[in-house]
């Protein structure tokens, strides 16, 4: 018998990959975790170019120059943080940024604190660093200083954040991300800051930890904001110190980043953004209907003031998914995402509007 590691073969596989796996014909799949429109032209027609121009080869390690300096420009654009092109690694998605990352900051027997409930990744991949898993169960869908605080010890050395959240859809103040920074510098960890939703908040502003704080590191990805999931294209920045050791990590698993998405994202990010707005507004328009019709079931829902997801309070979470995909609506059961959101069900709106009318039609009467 074949032995693997521990901190892999205890790895469940995704929640989310299952609900997908036990769906039907015909049913209607509010679990998906990606916009539904396509890729901007422009911006796919800026990789053919690259292709036919060659860029075919592998990149400097940390990414497309050009690309690294648009990066910085943006970063002080949108998040008001100055970081230079050499602070930052072009990555193959956020997902990627988060695993070199915590390979490189986790040491065996490392706190790790994440939300509860939190995007999937991050327990598996604090895991697989051999850290160990700390779960900070969030308010009204929310991470709380206070709770955060109640969790440091002197074995903590990363705190993930994620702002707009994946899954809450809740997106977190001023205040709360400058509580963040400020126990960082207290205790001395570093923040990995998820924010790869940023474009998409309705209520509220985006605010990045490393406004407050140098023990951050900022992750991003062109995959949801400009539409481009399967381009696999992330980025991080932090201080040089971060940037020496994550460059490493990244050097042996990844070598650089896909070299035509590079010159596409360098497109994406320096090109008009009304795409961006567009995606936007019709997300909005699509979380109101839903989160409309939920209300009209009596279902409890925290408003969401960002990403693209609803996470109702459904009781059990898991038999109400189960119910839904018999009825032909697949969602997530919240326990997908940690324990504390066992009660709940993510819903995703990046799908259309007529298919969300015909999800509550589906789901009336049930509840
Ligand atoms: C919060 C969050 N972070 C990171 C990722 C991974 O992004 P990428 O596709 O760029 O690797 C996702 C994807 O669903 C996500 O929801």
């Amino acid at each position: 018998m074949r032995s693997f590691t521990d901190r892999v073969s205890e790895i469940d596989s995704s929640g989310i990959r299952k609900m997908f796996e036990a769906a039907g014909n015909g049913s209607i799949n509010l679990g998906i975790g990606e916009p539904d429109v396509p890729t901007p032209a422009h911006v796919c027609d800026a990789a053919m170019d690259a292709i036919r121009e060659g860029y075919t080869r592998y990149t400097a390690g940390a990414g497309v120059p050009e690309l690294r300096v648009a990066l910085s420009e943006k970063f002080l654009h949108d998040n008001n943080i100055s970081v230079s092109p050499d602070e930052i690694i072009v990555t193959s998605g956020a997902s990627e940024a988060l695993h070199i990352s915590l390979q490189a900051l986790v040491e065996p027997g490392d706190d790790v604190l994440i939300p509860d409930p939190g995007f999937v990744s991050y327990m598996a991949l604090s895991r697989i660093a051999g850290g160990r898993v700390i779960s900070v169960p969030l308010v009204d869908l929310c991470l709380d200083p206070d709770v955060v605080a109640e969790q440091i010890t002197r074995n903590t050395k990363v705190l993930i954040v994620n702002s707009p959240s994946n899954p809450c859809g809740t997106v977190q103040s001023r205040k709360e991300i400058q509580a963040f920074a400020e126990l960082a510098e207290d205790h001395d960890f570093t923040i990995i800051s998820d924010e790869v939703y940023e474009f998409c908040i309705y209520e509220g502003e985006h605010v990045s930890p490393a406004e407050f704080t140098d023990n951050v590191v900022t992750v991003n990805a062109a995959s949801k904001t400009y539409a481009m999931t399967g381009w696999r294209l992330g980025y991080l920045a932090a201080r040089p110190e971060y940037i020496e050791q994550f460059h490493k990590v990244h050097q042996y698993v990844q070598a650089c980043a896909n070299s035509v998405a590079q010159m596409a994202v360098l497109a994406a990010i320096t090109g008009p953004q009304d795409c961006v707005t567009e995606m936007r507004d019709r997300f909005k328009q699509r979380r109101d209907i839903l989160l409309g019709g939920l209300r009209e079931m009596d279902i409890e829902c925290v408003t969401p003031a960002g990403a693209f997801y609803v996470f109702p309070r459904v009781g059990d979470g898991d038999r109400t998914a189960a119910d839904l995909a018999e009825r032909g609506v697949i969602t997530v059961p919240g326990s997908a995402f940690g324990i504390y959101g066992a009660e709940h069900i993510r819903m995703s709106y990046a799908t259309s509007e007529a298919n969300i009318v015909r999800a509550l039609d589906r789901m009336r009467g049930g509840f």
